[in-house]
């Protein structure tokens, strides 16, 4: 019999069903020590979280999330809650001893986001933000072969988020998912709900961002608040593009928009090093572009690498060569190195701190859109 771990969900929208779901698959598809048991969710709405205890299996269900922190039987607490009010909970989970899983963006900003950090490094509790793209099996596959050295010295680092459903202005600000739009909830704008991924992947892949230069546009000023019923002035970024040094040497080149008519989530990168490039696609998640300028000049040409073969990352777990996983396999695998490294006492990346340092990005990346100016990026 595995060891049971206790999970307090807060939050039951959009994260909060891919963590329940991966906890649910975890232990059917990856051999992990501990088997995650769904003790208490934890929303705004009391029929909700009933509805959603219900659905998911969950044990119990309240609206108060110190509930949650307060439960001795809980051993994780699972942030899934607005960025406005990751903070509050994962220093009062930390006080606790609890282990931490938080959703991305860490904080508001990297201010509210150091004070997490000294609050969970000074507990010393198990923490882990997630960035879940890093798990795609071909981003994963990139990585390898970066540090592989496949690529040789990377000259390039070009990335994209591309959505387009915030164009009409009918949409609020406030509210359910919408809290996006709200400032004071969501902390940015497209910089720290969707660039913040890029930024993450890029750090991971090509090392720290050492400096920035940034542009940022809000193209609807004001949206009705769904809470206060009046209109009101926008806060957000719609729109950011950014160019920045990394500390190797390369230039990075960033793109985030929710007014890119057609495209829905389109997170692509690319990479160009002295050898080899690389290029992704999420609309296409299972494949790795990759050109290698070594290959005999005849047959040289970009190739389509499949990842589904099981000595690709993570793909060994899942179903035979050919057949692909998704977006929801993310978390799963998310879940399955923070149950494994949990049990060894280890850390699973990206920890706060790091978190940390792409929150220090971010914040520099608005700062140079307002001052507009280089600005140089704080080290977490
Ligand atoms: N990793 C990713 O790709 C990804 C994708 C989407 C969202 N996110 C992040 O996940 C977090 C949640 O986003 P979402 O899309 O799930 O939002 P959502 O609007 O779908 O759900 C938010 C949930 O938080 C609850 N909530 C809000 N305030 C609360 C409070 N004070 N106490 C208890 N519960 C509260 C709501 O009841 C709701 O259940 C955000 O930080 C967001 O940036 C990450």
């Amino acid at each position: 019999m595995k060891k049971k771990l206790n999970v307090g969900l807060i939050g039951y929208g959009f994260m909060g069903r891919t963590h329940s779901n991966a906890y649910c698959k975890v232990g059917h598809f990856f051999d992990v020590p501990y088997q995650p048991v769904l003790r208490v969710v934890c929303g705004l709405e009391e029929k909700v979280a009933k509805a959603f205890a219900e659905q998911w299996g969950y044990e119990s269900y309240t609206t108060d999330w110190h509930k949650v922190i307060e439960d001795d039987n809980v051993d994780v607490v699972d942030i899934c809650v607005p960025n406005n009010v990751h903070a509050e909970i994962a220093i009062a989970a930390a006080k606790a001893g609890k282990a931490i899983v938080c959703e991305k963006p860490l904080a508001l900003n990297g201010v509210q986001g150091k004070k997490m950090v000294d609050a969970i490094e000074k507990a010393g509790v198990a923490n882990l933000v997630s960035f879940n793209y890093r798990r795609v099996p071909a981003v994963t596959l990139a990585k390898m072969l970066i540090d592989e050295g496949r690529l040789g010295r990377i000259f390039h680092y070009r990335a994209n988020f591309l959505q387009d459903w915030t164009i009409s202005t009918k949409v609020p600000q406030g509210g359910m998912a919408t809290w996006r739009l709200d400032v004071k909830a969501a902390g940015s704008g497209v910089t720290g709900d969707l660039l913040a991924h890029c930024i993450d992947t890029a750090m991971w892949q090509n090392g720290p961002i050492g400096s920035v230069c940034a542009m940022t546009e809000t193209f609807v000023k004001e949206r009705m608040h769904v809470e206060t019923g009046k209109v009101e002035p926008v806060g957000i970024d719609d729109a950011c593009t950014f160019f920045c040094r990394f500390d190797n040497g390369s230039l990075g080149n960033f793109e985030s928009t929710r007014y890119a008519r057609g495209h829905k989530a389109l997170y692509t990168f690319e990479i160009n090093g002295e050898h080899a490039s690389i290029a992704w696609d999420l609309h296409d998640l299972h494949r790795l572009s990759y050109f290698d300028h070594r290959d005999e000049s005849i047959v040289r040409g970009w190739r389509s690498v499949h990842v589904t073969d099981s000595d690709m990352p993570y793909m060994g777990h899942w179903w035979v060569p050919g057949l692909q996983i998704g977006y929801e396999h993310t978390f799963v695998h998310q879940a399955a190195d923070f149950l494994v490294n949990l049990a060894k006492g280890k850390p699973t990346s990206p920890t706060f701190r790091e978190a940390l340092a792409t929150q220090y990005v971010c914040d520099a990346v608005l700062a140079s859109a307002k001052e507009k100016t280089w600005k140089k990026v704080k080290k977490a």
